[in-house]
């Protein structure tokens, strides 16, 4: 039987499966910390949390709700976990970025993941915290390269994992333009066994894969190229911990293969949704104004384009079926059920002798 089990940093992971983050507020501490409980990588997403937090009442409010909800968050998840590993998932692009890898490492996470834009200046936010693992997202060898040179030569430290996510497959933003989502040189065997190359000279860095990975037989398949993990989150959508509300994960359940989509989102990313009314409507969220000046760059705030990102996310979470923005990876429409994460962490291990 094969071995499972991953090392990142100082972290031993029974299942060498991590939860990816899902925002806004789809992965919470509820999620997170039952997948880090059942021996996987909990992780809590860190953008815009304030939105739906009781410390949002007005847009000013927005920057310190944010991190007093990030704050209560990685603490509930440890109370659920105990001794599992707790991520946080930290986007570069969110104008808040720095807070929430700050208030992440202050209350005790185990690791940031961090992607939607280069994290250099990740090793430096996470200074006197030397047993928090950094784990950059990529999309190609190149980005994973200028990532380990740059960390190397500012901070001397490298990347404890590096995420690779495919952008024909994963949910939410994606990493590649929109023309260039099926090209085949994101395919898993053009990537995975170079980046496990380029990474080698600078020491051991498990690869992770995100993006379609489904069952234990996915795990399989990638892990036989070099992968030393994945990353899934559409899956652990239709979880009785997920914590969006139970309309988003039915909208998955009822979702086909034909209701998946590529939004324009105004972060200047494609992303992938379920089709549902927001999308075929035009994206109404247009009308309001800037609700809480969460990105860096918008082209909603600072164009008047596209639509507000943080209000449909925050509609999605809440089961505003109308005017919510249901973010989704291709492998949502094989949702058929809610499961509890302990079974489903059982199924995925199937097969596996999970070191203990
Ligand atoms: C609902 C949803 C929200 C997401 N939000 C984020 C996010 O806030 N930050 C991020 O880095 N990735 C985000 N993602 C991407 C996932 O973390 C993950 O890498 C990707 O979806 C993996 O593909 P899979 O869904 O096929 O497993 C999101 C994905 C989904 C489905």
């Amino acid at each position: 039987m094969e071995s499972l089990g991953l090392t990142i940093g100082k972290k031993k992971i029974r299942i060498p499966i991590i939860q990816g983050g899902m925002g806004i507020g789809v992965s919470r501490s509820g999620l997170a910390g039952a997948v880090a409980k059942n021996g996987g990588v909990g992780v809590i997403a860190s953008v815009a949390l304030g939105l739906i937090s009781p410390y949002f009442k007005k847009k000013s409010d927005y920057y310190e709700a944010n991190k007093l909800a990030l704050r209560d968050e990685v603490r509930k998840a440890r109370e659920i976990a105990g001794y599992g590993v707790i991520g946080v998932n930290c986007m570069v692009a969110i104008a808040d970025y720095e807070d929430m890898v700050r208030v992440s490492v202050e209350n005790g996470a185990d690791m940031i993941i961090s992607g939607a834009g280069l994290p250099t200046s990740l090793p430096a936010l996470t200074k006197g915290y030397p047993d928090v693992a950094l784990v950059p997202i990529v999309s190609s060898v190149k980005a994973a390269q200028v990532i380990i040179k740059k960390w190397e030569r500012s901070h001397s430290r490298i990347p404890d994992a590096i995420i690779y996510e495919h952008p024909k497959y994963a949910g939410g933003h994606l990493g590649a333009s929109h023309d260039e989502l099926e090209h085949p040189k994101y395919d898993y065997p053009a990537v995975i066994p170079g980046l496990v190359e380029a990474v080698r000279p600078f020491g051991n860095i498990p690869i992770i894969a995100a993006g379609g990975i489904w069952d234990a037989e996915d795990i399989r398949e990638v892990m036989a190229l070099g992968a030393s993990g994945v990353q899934m989150a559409s899956r652990f959508v239709c979880t009785y911990e997920c914590d969006a509300d139970i309309k988003f994960k039915e909208i998955y359940i009822s979702a086909g293969d034909e209701d998946l989509a590529i939004v324009h989102s105004p972060v200047g990313l494609p992303g992938r949704a379920i089709n549902t009314a927001f999308m075929k409507s035009g994206k109404k969220a247009k009308g309001k104004g800037c609700m809480a000046n969460c990105l860096k760059v918008c082209a909603k705030r600072d164009m008047g384009e596209d639509f507000c990102i943080a209000l449909a996310l925050k509609n999605a979470v809440t089961g505003d079926i109308k005017n919510g923005l249901f973010f989704a990876g291709t492998n949502a429409p094989k949702s058929s059920k809610l499961v509890s994460v302990a079974e489903l962490m059982e199924e995925l291990s199937e097969g596996f002798a999970p070191i203990t």
